[in-house]
C-alpha cells in the first residue's frame, strides 16, 4: 500500500490497513476552527482575478453520523480505556455537543492509526489550542499515558492584532506519541542562535571560530606538564597531540602567552532541538512553496519530524494529507508514504504536486474511479457532496481549475475552466469553460454553453458528460464552429463534448496551449534536485 494516494475517509482507508506497517504517522487534522476553508487557485498573468474555492469545512455538530461512529469506537476492542472509560467520561463532561461530535471522530481514527503503527513507530498530532487539551486525553486514551514524549510548540505566526481582553495566540500544538518505549529516534540539532554565534569571534581561511581551553589547571584528572614553543604549561593533552594540532592549524596562540584550541563553527553539530520551534516560518502569500491550498503547512516542519522519527525506507502516513507536504517531504526524503484526504481537490493538487517536484516519481492513486461505474457511484453516493467530489475529479482529469464552489450552490454550467494562450505572444489567455453533467443532460444545455462564447474571455466549451450526448446535442455542438488561433493554422471545436468514457479512452480536449510558460492551471511546486553526494577531492 505504500507511495499511494487515496482518496477517502481516513477512518475506511486504515480500517483496510494492515496491523503494525507504518513507522510513522503525522496528521494535520481539522482543527474544530468552525469555519471554511477556501483553496485559492492563481491564474495566469493577465487571467482574471484568482479563483477560490471551499476546500474543506471545519465544523462539528452532534448527530447521527456522530452517535454511529461513537458507538463503533465502544464496541471496537482496539479501543481499550478509550471505549470503556475515557468516551463515556468526556461525554458525560461535554453533552452530546460540537466539541464531543469533533472528539468522537479523531477517537475512533486515532485508535485505527494506534493499530497500523509498528512498536518502534510514533504519532504527531498537528493542532491547535482549541481542542488541544482535550485531543492529549483522547491520545493518552488511545496509546496509553506513557506513550507521551511531547508537546511541541511550533510558533507559526507573529502577533495578531485581534486578540481582545487575551494574548495573542500565535502558536501550534503538536502532540508526539510512541507505540513502545524504544521508537525510531534520530537526534535533530538545529542553528545556533545569533547569541551564541557571536562568541566565534575569530575567523582564519577556515571559517569562523571561538577557543577553548587546553589547560589541565583545576581538572580532576590531571594533565601533562612540558613546555611547547617555548610556552610552559599544564597541558590536556600529550604533546604528540599538541603537534598534531599545531600541524593542523589549530592552535590559537593569544597575546598574553597562551595556547588555546581553535573550536569551529562550522564543525559544531548545533544545539539539540528542543519542544519549542521558532525556527520554522510559516507558509504566507509570499512563500514560494505556497501552492493555494488553505492550511498547508512548511516543508521544513515535516523534514524535521520525518527525519527525527523515522529511517530511509520507513513508511510515513499522512490520513489527512491536505495539498501533501508529509507526502512531499516523504518522498524527498527517501521515505515510503501513504497520503489520505476526503476531496478530490486535495488528491488532484497532490498528484500535480508530486511530478512537478519529482518528474521520474511512480505513485498510485486508490479510491478515485477507474471505470465509468464507479464515476457513476461517486455522483449518485453521498448526496450534493458526492455530486461535487464528480466535478472536481471531472475538472482534474483535463487539467482544469474548479470553478463551482459547493457552499455557493446553483450550477450555472461553469464547473471548472483551463486557461490557455492562442499564441506566444498573446497579453491574455483565454477561457475554455467546463460543464460537468453527471446525470441527463438537459436539452438545452448546448444551447446554454454556446451563449457563454465571446464572453468573460470564454472561447471554448467543454461538456464532460457520464451520458452519452443525443445526436441533437453533438449537431448543435458544431453548428458553433470553431475557435481559431491568430497563426490562421490551427482551429478547435468552440462546443466540445468528452464523456467520462472518452476520457478513461484516452480522449483529451482539444485545443493547445501556446503559453511561452506552458499551462498554468494550478500553482507548480519547485523541482526537487538531488543533492549529489561530495566526492573525494583527492
Ligand atoms: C488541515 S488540512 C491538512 C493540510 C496539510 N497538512 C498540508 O500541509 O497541506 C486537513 C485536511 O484533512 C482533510 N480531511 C478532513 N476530514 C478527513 C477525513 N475524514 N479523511 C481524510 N481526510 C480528511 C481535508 O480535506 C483537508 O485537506
Amino acid at each position: 500500500m505504500t507511495n499511494t494516494l487515496h482518496y477517502g475517509d481516513c477512518l475506511d482507508v486504515l480500517r483496510d490497513m494492515e496491523d503494525a506497517s507504518v513507522d510513522l504517522i503525522y496528521l494535520d487534522p481539522p482543527f474544530n476552527s468552525n469555519r471554511d476553508y477556501n483553496a485559492f487557485f492563481t491564474s495566469p498573468k493577465g487571467g482574471e482575478s484568482h479563483a477560490q474555492i471551499t476546500a474543506f469545512e471545519d465544523t462539528w455538530h452532534w448527530g447521527s453520523q456522530a452517535e454511529t461512529e461513537y458507538a463503533d469506537l465502544l464496541k471496537n476492542p482496539d479501543a481499550g480505556q478509550l471505549g470503556e472509560t475515557l468516551m463515556p467520561a468526556l461525554r458525560s463532561f461535554l453533552g452530546e455537543n460540537d466539541m464531543m461530535a469533533y472528539l468522537t471522530m479523531m477517537a475512533s481514527r486515532l485508535v485505527e492509526m494506534h493499530r497500523v503503527l509498528k512498536d518502534t513507530g510514533s504519532l504527531y498530532l498537528h493542532c491547535d489550542p482549541t481542542a488541544s487539551h482535550y485531543l492529549k486525553i483522547v491520545l493518552d486514551g488511545a496509546f496509553g499515558p506513557t506513550s507521551f514524549k511531547n508537546e511541541i510548540v511550533w510558533k507559526r505566526t507573529s502577533s495578531h492584532s485581534d486578540s481582545i481582553n487575551k494574548f495573542s495566540r500565535i502558536h501550534d500544538v503538536i502532540f508526539f506519541y510512541s507505540k513502545s518505549n524504544k521508537p525510531i529516534w534520530n537526534k535533530i540539532f538545529i542553528d545556533y542562535d545569533d547569541e551564541y554565534k557571536k562568541r566565534f569571534k575569530y575567523k582564519d581561511d577556515k571559517g569562523y571560530f571561538t577557543d577553548g581551553d587546553l589547560s589541565a589547571k583545576g581538572l580532576s584528572g590531571g594533565g601533562y606538564e612540558y613546555e611547547y614553543k617555548g610556552i610552559s604549561g599544564y597541558w590536556r593533552c600529550p604533546v604528540e597531540t599538541m603537534e598534531r594540532l599545531d600541524k593542523e592549524n589549530r592552535l590559537y596562540y593569544t597575546k598574553n602567552n597562551g595556547i588555546r584550541i581553535k573550536r569551529y563553527l562550522e564543525e559544531l553539530p548545533g544545539v539539540l532541538c528542543g519542544d519549542v520551534w521558532t525556527d520554522i516560518f510559516p507558509i504566507n502569500s509570499q512563500s514560494q512553496e505556497r501552492l493555494g491550498y488553505p492550511t498547508q503547512k512548511p516543508a521544513a516542519l515535516l523534514e524535521r519530524i520525518i527525519r527525527a522519527s523515522s529511517n530511509p525506507g520507513d513508511v510515513v502516513l499522512d490520513p489527512f494529507c491536505g495539498c501533501g507536504t508529509a507526502v512531499h517531504a516523504a518522498q524527498k526524503l527517501g521515505r515510503k508514504w501513504i497520503g489520505i484526504d476526503i476531496t478530490h481537490l486535495a488528491i488532484a493538487l497532490i498528484s500535480k504536486r508530486l511530478r512537478d517536484a519529482f518528474p521520474d516519481i511512480d505513485f498510485k492513486v486508490e479510491g478515485t474511479p477507474q471505470d465509468v461505474e464507479a464515476a457513476r457511484y461517486l455522483a449518485e453516493h453521498n448526496g450534493l457532496e458526492g455530486r461535487y467530489q464528480f466535478q472536481y475529479w471531472a475538472v482534474s482529469l483535463v487539467g482544469g481549475i474548479p470553478a463551482n464552489d459547493k457552499k455557493k450552490g446553483a450550477d450555472s454550467g461553469s464547473d471548472g475552466f483551463i486557461w490557455a494562450y492562442d499564441s506566444p505572444y498573446a497579453k491574455k489567455p483565454y477561457k475554455i469553460n467546463i460543464s460537468v453533467k453527471s446525470g441527463k443532460i438537459p436539452a438545452n444545455h448546448i444551447r446554454e454553453l454556446g451563449g457563454m462564447l465571446g464572453k468573460n474571455g470564454v472561447e471554448i466549451c467543454l461538456l464532460l458528460t457520464l451520458e452519452k450526448p443525443s445526436r441533437t446535442m453533438l449537431k448543435d455542438a458544431l453548428s458553433y464552429g470553431y475557435y481559431e488561433y491568430p497563426d490562421g493554422v490551427r482551429k478547435f471545436p468552440r462546443v466540445q463534448i468528452l464523456t467520462i468514457q472518452d476520457l478513461f479512452d484516452g480522449k483529451k480536449p482539444q485545443y493547445l496551449d501556446l503559453s511561452p510558460d506552458g499551462p498554468s492551471t494550478l500553482k507548480s511546486a519547485k523541482k526537487e534536485v538531488k543533492k549529489q553526494k561530495q566526492g573525494s577531492l583527492l
